[in-house]
């Protein structure tokens, strides 16, 4: 059956290895194996005798265990609590959006998905269900909002007010950094329970707040019907890794994922389950350098983009590593072909997120961004 193409990741695969100063990257900066086990205090011998066996489906209790107790410590006051049984690990984080959408949803069940989405919460939701209406994220003029970006709560009703079963969102925004208030967070929950939707909350960047703002608690303490994604590619740096889980209290739900699992990967690989646990040991020190990271390679996105009023219109990211920039160009999709071809610096085109021609998405999380931005400027400088 066909599935349209995944653009953000065909665009990727064409660039991300040979362009050299990659400004929209989602990620943040990765490490070394041997670095990150000093940084959570674990001996380089511990991935040397490892045994390549098969894994856990449902991931190795301690891993789980770990998960279960990281939720624990941010969402104390949460009435839901999360257990090691709720987490259900993942080959990877993208894994986890495919075996969802398969277990849950079947041909003609209404789907409600906050856009722009990467892709495969909106493609994968769309192939299986064949019912998907969008629930647009506005923008507005810079300044009406904190974010720029506005969530219509009155839509959101209405829309899930059709028969809905299923409501994918999240948060942190990629691509646009929006977080939303605590408040028009508790709503959305309370949006779904009073529909009796499930709750798809996307949490890859969840971790990632910037500007002293608060980490939203998750949506599985929240909801007896949410189901969590979380991983370490984002907020950790660590992508090469494939680590992700869901979080889910539902154990029928649980049962269907897991088999679907058995089609598609079985287990999570062994050295990955093991560097994840080193992963979540050093979280704090991780997550601190790259909330660093992003807010210095803010500061220098803010002058430049200063200095060339003409070309950009800017919404600050309130939290992940991501921003949606108006490039004011004629055609943007071309314009970021030659860019990354004639400059060797890449930005995505809105196009292949779906969405307005006339944006592009950055990215602030790597460590050589203030390098890839001056490549750009001297570039813009000779266009001039
Ligand atoms: C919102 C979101 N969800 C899921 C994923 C998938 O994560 P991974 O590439 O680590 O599988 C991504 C990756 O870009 C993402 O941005």
């Amino acid at each position: 059956m066909h599935i349209p193409p995944f653009a953000i990741e065909q665009f990727f695969a064409a660039y991300e290895f040979t362009t050299p100063y990659l400004l929209c990257a989602s990620d943040c900066e990765t490490m070394t194996v041997a670095d990150l086990l000093r940084l959570a205090d674990m001996p380089l011998d511990a991935l040397g005798d490892l045994r390549l066996s098969y894994t856990d489906s449902q991931g190795s209790p301690a891993l789980r265990a770990a998960i279960a107790a990281q939720y624990a410590t941010h969402d104390a006051a949460s009435s839901l609590p999360v257990t090691a049984e709720d987490i259900v690990m993942l080959a990877a984080p993208e894994e986890g959006i495919y075996l969802l959408m398969r277990a849950l949803l079947d041909p003609g069940d209404h789907v409600v998905v906050l856009t722009p989405a990467y892709n495969s919460l909106l493609n994968v939701a769309e192939h299986v269900s064949g019912h998907v209406s969008r629930w647009p994220l506005r923008v507005t003029p810079s300044g009406v909002t904190p974010s720029g970006w506005q969530l219509d709560l009155d839509a959101l009703d209405r829309l899930l007010a059709t028969g809905t079963k299923l409501l994918i969102v999240n948060f942190p925004h990629n691509p646009t950094g929006l977080l939303p208030s605590p408040a028009e967070f508790a709503d959305i929950i309370a949006l779904a329970r009073k529909h009796d939707v499930w709750l798809f909350c996307d949490e890859m960047y969840r971790g990632l707040e910037l500007d002293g703002r608060e980490t939203l608690p998750t949506a599985v303490a929240q909801y007896e019907k949410a189901i969590v994604l979380a991983g370490l590619s984002k907020v950790h740096g660590l992508p090469g890794l494939r680590a992700g889980w869901l979080a889910l209290h539902d154990a029928a739900l649980r049962a269907d994922l897991i088999n679907w699992k058995h089609y598609t990967t079985i287990c999570a690989p062994a050295p990955s389950e093991l560097l994840a646990l080193a992963g979540l040991r050093a979280q704090a020190q991780l997550i601190a350098r790259n909330r660093a990271l992003i807010t210095a390679n803010l500061q220098t996105a803010v002058a430049f983009f200063a200095r060339w009023p003409e070309l950009f219109t800017w919404r600050r990211p309130q939290a992940g590593s991501v921003a949606l920039v108006e490039l004011h160009v004629a055609d943007v999709t071309a314009y970021c072909h030659t860019l990354a071809q004639t400059a060797g610096v890449l930005l995505l085109p809105g196009k292949y997120l779906d969405y307005d021609e006339g944006f592009v998405r950055w990215g602030f999380g790597r460590a050589d961004f203030a390098t890839g931005l001056a490549q750009y400027e001297a570039y813009l400088q000779r266009a001039r």
